[in-house]
């Protein structure tokens, strides 16, 4: 790694916290995820701990919530003390409820859910701000089945000064026939034009906004250039594990991540065992492209909850 990308993850790391007062946070790594503890997602949160979430939210980006015995009820409830929750046709989901998607693997499965670096939903005009999956079953062998998350503020950050300006104004197209890819897709899917460095709706931190399981080109670049950048990005993602963070799941554990400036992938090791989970989703908003902020407005910005108490 470059010295401006260790500089970039030392600051990140380093950013100052206020302690929490509300509930317990324990890091997963520097830059992305925490444990949360004393919080009992069956009972109304109190806005004290309600508005700790959110801190915590906005400065850890995947927050795990273990131990929890919920009803879809209780986790729709969780969920929409965030915003509304997207809703699917019934036509287009496993299972009878339209905010729910099932996220199930077994021995029948040929593939599952998320096995790509992917950020949910991109090629929405509007993609979540976030998503929360349940986990009900995890791999009879009392193994595997793991998420592994990325810090899309680091990915931006560790880029060197002359690519982070080449994609400042850049966009780049989500496609939502991609994931599709060998089967055949429904009608009407999404296809939208985002910023490839976008800024995040909560702290205007820059955050790079392309991920492999939907942006399909740059539209202002020759394809050969287009391929060549977003596989360079792709390839970053994958390979810089100072980005990521991995969950492991129990069952009875939520994990509530910020789709706005993160990205995940499932890790289908356990097969022919199963996994099972519940996932809904909070409506998002449209990514807007990031300004250059001055070095005090970016201070300003820097994790103060702008999510309703
Ligand atoms: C997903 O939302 O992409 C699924 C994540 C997982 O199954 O771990």
């Amino acid at each position: 790694m470059h010295q401006d990308a260790l500089e970039a993850i030392k600051k990140i790391a380093a950013e100052p916290r206020e302690p929490y007062r509300y509930l317990k946070v324990d890091r997963i790594t520097p830059v992305i995820g925490a444990e949360i503890s004393g919080v009992d997602l069956s009972q109304e949160i109190g806005s004290k701990q309600f508005e700790e979430i959110c801190r915590a939210f906005l400065e850890n980006h995947v927050l795990v919530f273990r131990g929890q015995d919920i009803t879809k009820y209780q986790q729709k409830a969780f969920g929409r003390r965030f915003g509304t929750l997207r809703s699917l046709p019934l036509s287009d989901i496993d299972g009878d409820d339209p905010e729910i998607v099932l996220i199930r693997a077994g021995k029948k499965s040929t593939f599952v859910a998320g096995e790509v670096w992917h950020t949910d939903g991109t090629s929405d005009p509007a993609p979540s701000m976030g998503s929360m999956l349940y986990m009900h079953e995890t791999p009879e062998i009392g193994c595997g089945g793991d998420t592994l998350f990325a810090n899309m503020h680091l990915a931006y950050e560790t880029l060197s000064p002359t690519m982070k300006e080449f994609l400042k104004g850049l966009t780049a197209i989500h496609d939502g026939a991609v994931p599709w890819k060998g089967f055949t897709p429904p009608e009407g899917l999404p296809k939208t034009e985002h910023p490839i460095v976008a800024k995040h709706p909560d702290t205007g931190r820059s955050m790079l906004f392309v991920n492999s399981g939907f942006t399909t080109h740059i539209p202002s670049l020759s394809e050969d250039e287009s391929d060549a950048i977003l596989n360079m990005l792709f390839n970053f993602i994958e390979r810089e594990q100072a980005l990521n963070c991995r969950i492991r799941w129990e069952p009875g554990t939520l994990v509530f991540w910020d789709n706005r400036c993160t990205q995940h992938r499932a890790v289908w090791d356990y097969y022919p065992y199963s996994r099972f989970g519940e996932r809904v989703t909070v409506l998002g908003s449209k990514p807007e492209g990031a300004l250059t902020l001055s070095a005090s407005q970016k201070e300003d910005s820097a994790y103060s909850s702008p999510l309703p108490a």
